[in-house]
């Protein structure tokens, strides 16, 4: 039986640099939802053709698009037995898509943790994120920088790059999406007893001592 955890939050709040560290930390895969969307984009394929006008304009992509990506993506190898979803569940539709899907192999979500910091933390971050195309690694032009000479520390390579839907007007729909749509899941998952606060307004490496100690709290007593 594989353990699920989801980290949550809104846009820039830390999701992909924490899910990271912990997935390193911790021996998990890390499932970054937004990664496999920008995957298909990039591929041309139906399902990313589809996904891309929802993307660029900062709205949430049809559940029955993400979730064919992501049900495809959990049977595939590249998934062990302990599992961190990072941006899926957005919506009531989707926590009870994910919650019928690991019922029917008796799994469950183990804890979700929701990472929270201010509306100006939040877009100083996106505002200055830069991404590596080539490995995924995460940086801030400011809070987390890259090596001077523009390469990735990761794998070296130089292909930092900013996402297109960092620009000032896609966040402010993305921050209005995740406020209509996603937080509601708060109280959702607050009702079942699973959801576990985390202040990530302070420094990576203070938040990510409490994420991997929230994770094996929940986890397997063995794991
Ligand atoms: P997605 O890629 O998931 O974007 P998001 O939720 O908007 O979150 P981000 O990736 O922007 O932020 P993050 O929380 O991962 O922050 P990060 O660690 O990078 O989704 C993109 C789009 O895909 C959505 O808008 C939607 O259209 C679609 N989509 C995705 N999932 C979907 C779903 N389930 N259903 C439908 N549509 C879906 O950090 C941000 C910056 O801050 C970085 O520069 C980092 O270095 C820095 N930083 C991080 N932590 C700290 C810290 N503690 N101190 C200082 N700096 C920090
Ligand atoms: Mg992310």
């Amino acid at each position: 039986m594989r353990q699920f955890v989801a980290i949550f939050g809104p846009p820039g709040v830390g999701k992909g640099t924490q899910a990271k560290i912990a997935a390193e930390k911790l021996g998990m895969t890390h499932v970054d939802m937004g990664n496999i969307i920008r995957g298909y984009m990039r591929d041309n394929h139906a399902l990313g053709v589809k996904a891309r006008e929802f993307v660029s304009h900062g709205r949430l992509v049809p559940s029955e698009i993400v979730e064919e990506m992501l049900f495809d993506y959990l049977e595939t190898d590249y998934v062990i037995s302990r599992v961190l979803l990072d941006g899926f569940p957005r919506s009531l539709v989707q926590a009870q898509s994910i919650e019928k899907y690991l019922d029917g192999r008796g799994e469950a979500l183990s804890v979700v943790i929701n990472l929270t910091a201010s509306v100006e933390t939040l877009v100083s971050r996106l505002s200055g994120r830069r991404l590596c195309r080539a490995c995924g690694a995460v940086y801030h032009m400011e809070f987390n920088r890259p090596p001077e000479d523009g390469s990735c520390a990761s794998c070296g390579k130089f292909e930092l790059y900013q996402r297109d839907d960092d620009k000032p007007d896609t966040v402010r729909t993305r921050l209005e999406t995740y406020n209509s749509e996603t937080a509601p899941l708060i109280d959702y998952f607050g009702g079942q007893g699973v959801i576990r606060d985390v202040d990530g307004q302070r420094d990576i490496d203070t938040v990510s001592a409490d994420i991997a100690r929230i994770i094996q709290e929940s986890g397997p007593k063995d794991a």
